[in-house]
């Protein structure tokens, strides 16, 4: 009998930290622990996040090989997130991943976080089929990705600036809403008038995005505003969240159906933490429709930061000996 391939994965690059097991492309397990610590600060704090992660990292394995009834020396290999993220998150996850692979000598996987966000439209099925395009749009990264095949990525547009999820977090704080805010902007918007405020949409080259603008337009409208009615956010909130979700929304949208009608692609993917936003399924669907294409969203807990992710993206590497070496460094950019 073929001999199986269990890989333990660990997500630590910003303020989860997560871990997996994967027996032959089936996830069996995807322990998550999120960091409240950073609530108080309206974003996340990285010295923090890194101590953090230290505390949780043991436990966290523990419970992801408990729960999957795994023992250390059945793993085949071991899978991290080198990057994109938080240098001092990172390197927690990547030192606890080369020293156990060193102790138990299998082999290193080092996965890219973007490319994780993308591959986890495999570990449910059905799965999309070659060639896709992916909307990836989380608290640090805004992308169009086309997949001609697995682990072949071609980034056909981003950010210049703000991620989408900033644009959510940062509007949010300016009304006085907890981080992250873009949950509450999506709950409050239910009750709002996406039309009742304008805000510009910006107009950045080719399949590009920027939402710095943005970010700028709703402070000076909500400092105008309150001039004249220092009750303004309060009295207003549920109209003015309806407003932002909706700007966001089309700045989204616009370039992702230009990116599909360019291509011709009916194979379409949502990834990333933003991909919760009911506003943004809505209207992920509705394009799909509207251009007879297939839409592929995957589960909550697997479009928020996870290891499980990680993991899928690892045993695709694995089919491939696409493995690391302990010299493995991690990275901050993409
Ligand atoms: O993918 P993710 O967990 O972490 C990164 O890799 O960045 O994404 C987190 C982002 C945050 O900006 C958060 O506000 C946003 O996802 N988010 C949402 C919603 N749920 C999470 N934004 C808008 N509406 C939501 N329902
Ligand atoms: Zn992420």
């Amino acid at each position: 009998m073929e001999k199986k391939i269990i890989i333990l994965a660990i997500e630590s690059s910003c303020d989860d930290t997560s871990a997996a097991i994967i027996i032959d492309g089936q996830v069996q397990s995807n322990i998550i622990a999120g960091q409240m610590i950073h609530e108080q600060y309206g974003g996340v704090v990285p010295e923090l996040a890194s101590r953090d992660h230290e505390k949780n990292i043991i436990p966290v394995i523990k419970a992801a090989l408990d729960q999957a009834e795994v023992e250390v020396h059945q793993l085949s290999a071991i899978a991290f997130t080198a990057g994109p993220g938080l240098i001092g998150s990172l390197l927690v996850g990547v030192t606890f991943a080369k020293g156990l692979a060193l102790t138990l000598s299998i082999p290193l996987i080092q996965v890219n976080h973007l490319h994780a966000h993308i591959m986890a439209h495999f570990i449910d099925h059905p799965a999309p089929s070659f060639p896709f395009l992916c909307l990836l749009i989380s608290g640090g990264h805004t992308q169009i990705v086309k997949s001609i095949a697995p682990m072949q990525f071609e980034v056909l547009g981003e950010t210049k600036d703000d991620a989408a999820g900033e644009a959510f977090d940062k509007s949010a704080k300016l009304l006085g809403l907890p981080y992250p805010g873009g949950p509450f902007i999506d709950k409050l918007a239910k009750e709002g008038n996406p039309l009742k405020y304008k805000f510009p949409i910006p107009n950045a080259p080719g399949l590009d995005y920027s939402f710095s603008g943005f970010k700028t337009s709703v402070l000076y409208f909500l400092q105008k505003e309150q001039l004249k009615n220092q009750k303004f956010v309060e009295e207003n909130l549920a109209d003015i969240c309806a407003s932002i979700q909706f700007t966001i929304t089309e700045i989204i949208f616009r370039k992702f159906e230009q990116a599909v009608i360019d291509s011709g692609i009916k194979e379409l993917c949502i990834s990333g933490g933003v991909a919760a936003n009911s506003s943004i399924r809505k209207k992920f669907n509705e394009l799909a429709a509207a251009h007879q294409a297939n839409a592929y969203i995957p589960k909550f807990e697997y479009c928020t930061d996870n290891a499980a992710m990680i993991a899928i993206t690892a045993h695709y590497q694995f089919l491939t000996n696409d493995f690391t070496s302990q010299e493995a460094i991690p990275f901050a950019r993409a």
